[in-house]
């Protein structure tokens, strides 16, 4: 089997981003890149995101998640703590998520601290969650091997039998983390490979210090 992909080339030409139009604080231009993003028809799934994180076989691995809240404080995402990635977190809470926008020629690249969300915030989100979820994060082991489909499929039908007409709360193993931004690089498509790439990285006193790196 052999492809050959090397004549696959996008010219960037979409946008630029320079030091005299950009906020201090990341968050801010994290936010104004978002909305551009979730305005935009051609993206689909904006808060799509790739969660890196270092596993207990100190490989890292990357999926998707869906970011779920952001504030000034970092970036809500909600999974099964006892997952593959939740492993990981438990045991090295230093993780990177990553967007990647093509339409608008953008990716932005995130290093942080992944911690456990309040209950009381992860309770708030699951109540806001349809039943088919909620049953879904109850009937699911993530990450753990089944035998077949059927076995899946009759584990969510054991656990809706099991919360037949009675509210379903919050399992203990599902709930949020909060990445807390350490650093924050915005990548701006340009033509001639000559991109923008924007870095904002948190000093000891905690101020965002912004450089920009080559591409
Ligand atoms: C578009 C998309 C959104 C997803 N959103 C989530 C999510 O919000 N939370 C989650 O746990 N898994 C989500 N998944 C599934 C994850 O990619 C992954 O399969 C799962 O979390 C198990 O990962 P792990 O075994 O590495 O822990 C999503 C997958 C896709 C493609």
């Amino acid at each position: 089997m052999d492809k050959d992909l090397s004549n696959y080339r996008e010219v960037y030409q979409k946008g630029a981003l320079l030091e005299n139009n950009i906020p201090e604080n990341p968050i801010e231009l994290f936010r104004n890149w978002f909305l551009q993003a979730d305005n935009d028809s051609s993206v689909h799934e904006a808060n799509a995101m790739a969660v890196s994180t270092i596993g207990l076989d100190q490989f890292p691995k990357t999926r998707v998640v869906l970011l779920k809240r952001f504030t000034w404080e970092g970036f809500i995402f909600y999974t099964n703590y006892n997952s593959e990635k939740g492993k990981a977190i438990a045991q090295n809470p230093k993780v990177c998520l990553s967007f990647f926008w093509p339409a608008l020629e953008r990716q932005i690249i995130i290093k942080g601290k992944a911690e456990k969300l309040a209950k009381n915030l992860s309770d708030g989100y699951f109540e806001s969650r349809p039943d088919g979820s909620k049953l879904g994060a109850w009937a699911s082991q993530q990450s753990e091997k089944i035998a077949t489909r059927e076995a899946l499929d009759k584990q969510l039908e054991t656990v809706t039998k099991q919360f037949e007409g009675a509210a379903i709360p919050r399992p203990a193993h599902w709930g949020g983390y909060l990445v807390k931004p350490i650093s924050m690089e915005f990548w701006q498509g340009r033509p001639n490979r000559m991109h923008d790439r924007i870095c904002y990285q948190l000093d000891k006193e905690y101020n965002w210090i912004i450089s920009r790196l080559q591409p």
